[in-house]
């Protein structure tokens, strides 16, 4: 359903048409944490559309939260300035509280703490979907912090929504899923394997899904610097376990995980297709989310 929008707005944005879908719309962006990618596409996304956005970036540090504003106070005030209201915050659980205080608007989750990214989850399943027709009887690697990446932990719940899925997971041993996330996630029928090495990366997957160590969430920055570059996604790596169809993709930002000589692989979609279809995805399901589609 969101997907069978996508080729309409990436007409709309490709060739940048003018549009309706949101005329009249304000959608208000909280974002309590930096954030570049997912602010501006979704900014970017309700432009596209004839919408407009109120901004409230960083306002730790510039506003009312400073003063002790609680979230369900912020809320009620945003519902009155607009039809829907994204929110990015560095704790978990704060999206969910903003959503059961919003009376009368829809909340997006743009990623909290450690917690979910579910938009960059839809952007990474379309990418997919995109290359492979298909999101049923895939098998992947996904590489990095698998214990704080939000963007993983939304992953693997998407992925879990189809059928015979294989993921391969490897991370430092300080970084690995949590054992409730690795028992709650395969509860619902996704098959995960955990893996030591590079060398254990099974040939021919269908994709590779890098990602980078949060250092925002190491309270000792040298065991940050012992695990950062643990796994590396080199263009040897590449020669040695990749299929021709295997795409490499990362969230971004990337720090040193993805060598830049990969860059130039047709395989590596991380700076081409998956940047933008976060942009259409976002666009799809604002519309939709808002009743225009
Ligand atoms: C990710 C995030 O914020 O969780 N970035 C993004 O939204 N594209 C990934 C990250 O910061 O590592």
């Amino acid at each position: 359903m969101l997907f069978s929008y996508v080729p309409e707005m990436k007409d709309i944005a490709f060739h940048a048409r003018s549009s309706d879908v949101l005329s009249g719309a304000v959608v208000s962006l909280l974002f309590f944490e930096p954030s570049s990618r997912t602010f501006s596409s979704f900014s970017a996304a309700i432009k596209r559309l004839g919408g407009q956005t109120v901004e409230y970036q960083n306002p730790l540090a510039t506003s009312s939260a400073v003063k002790g504003e609680t979230i369900e106070d912020t809320i009620k005030v945003f519902e009155a300035y607009s039809d829907a209201i994204i929110v990015r915050h560095s704790q978990k659980g704060i999206p969910l509280k903003a959503a059961e205080a919003a009376e009368f608007v829809p909340v997006i989750n743009a990623g909290d703490g450690t917690g979910e990214h579910p938009t960059q989850a839809l952007l990474d399943l379309y990418t997919l979907y995109e290359h492979h027709k298909t999101l049923d009887n895939l098998t992947g690697v996904i590489v990095g912090d698998l214990l704080n990446g939000r963007t993983v932990h939304s992953l693997i719940r998407g992925l879990a929504l189809y059928e015979n899925i294989t993921v391969y997971l490897l991370s430092p041993q300080v970084l690995k899923l949590s054992p409730t996330d690795y028992k709650n996630f395969s509860k619902r029928g996704i098959k995960l394997i955990e893996i030591e090495q590079e060398t254990d990366i099974p040939h021919d997957t269908h994709f590779w899904y890098w990602t980078r160590v949060q250092k925002e969430r190491f309270s000792d920055l040298n065991e940050y610097e012992r695990v950062k570059n643990r796994f590396v996604l080199t263009a040897k790596l590449v020669k040695e376990r990749a299929g021709k169809d295997t795409i490499f993709m990362h969230p971004l930002p990337r720090v040193g995980e993805i060598e830049v000589d990969v860059d130039k692989d047709k395989r590596a979609v991380y700076l081409r297709s998956e940047i933008r279809n976060g942009l259409y995805i976002r666009m799809a399901l604002l519309g939709l989310i808002l009743g225009r589609l």
